[in-house]
């Protein structure tokens, strides 16, 4: 799909507004820089996934080419392509994760929420996957519930925590 428009046409003044409180934050001319920001903010914005006429509209608004926008979307785990349950929990099965015990906090998951890695579960509220690193060895195994860590795992404490989470 090929997107003209002005940049009023392209997103609402709210969207508009936190855009470009990241473009801003480059040097004029260097738009393109705030790009992982601004997916970011679009895929909150679209129910957690960025459907390609939003990265179109993005490409546009931050003059670069559609396709160094879908590069960067596709690059990063953190980046839905595809529409996902209100919650996205990545579970890390890394190395670090691995010799901690990640095989037991995966099957807690995959147990209590009834789907296996990659699933969305029947009621939507959450979509299950697993991660490489994510940079929290020491707090192994662990996983990433939307923004937010949750580390030294244990499979009671995965029930606790799942039970916190809200449908
Ligand atoms: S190996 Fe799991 S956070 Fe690094």
């Amino acid at each position: 799909m090929i997107l003209t428009g002005t940049k009023e046409q392209l997103f609402t003044a709210e969207i508009r507004q936190k855009l470009d409180e990241w473009i801003a934050k480059y040097p004029a001319g260097q738009s393109q820089s705030a790009v992982i920001p601004c997916l970011h903010i679009l895929q909150d914005e679209s129910e957690g996934w960025l459907p390609q006429d939003v990265m179109d509209a993005l490409a546009l608004y931050l003059g670069m080419p559609a396709i160094s926008v879908y590069e960067v979307a596709t690059f990063y785990t953190m980046f839905d392509l595809k529409p996902v349950g209100k919650n996205k929990i990545n579970v890390c099965t890394n190395i670090s994760c691995m010799l901690n015990g990640s095989e037991d906090v995966v099957k807690q998951l995959e147990l209590r929420l009834d789907v296996k890695l990659g699933e969305t579960t029947a009621d939507g509220n959450v979509t299950l996957r697993e991660v490489e690193c994510l940079g929290a060895c020491c707090g192994a195994p662990m996983m990433q519930i939307n923004r937010e860590y949750h580390e030294l795992l244990t499979p009671e404490k995965v029930d606790a925590i799942l039970d916190g989470i809200k449908s």
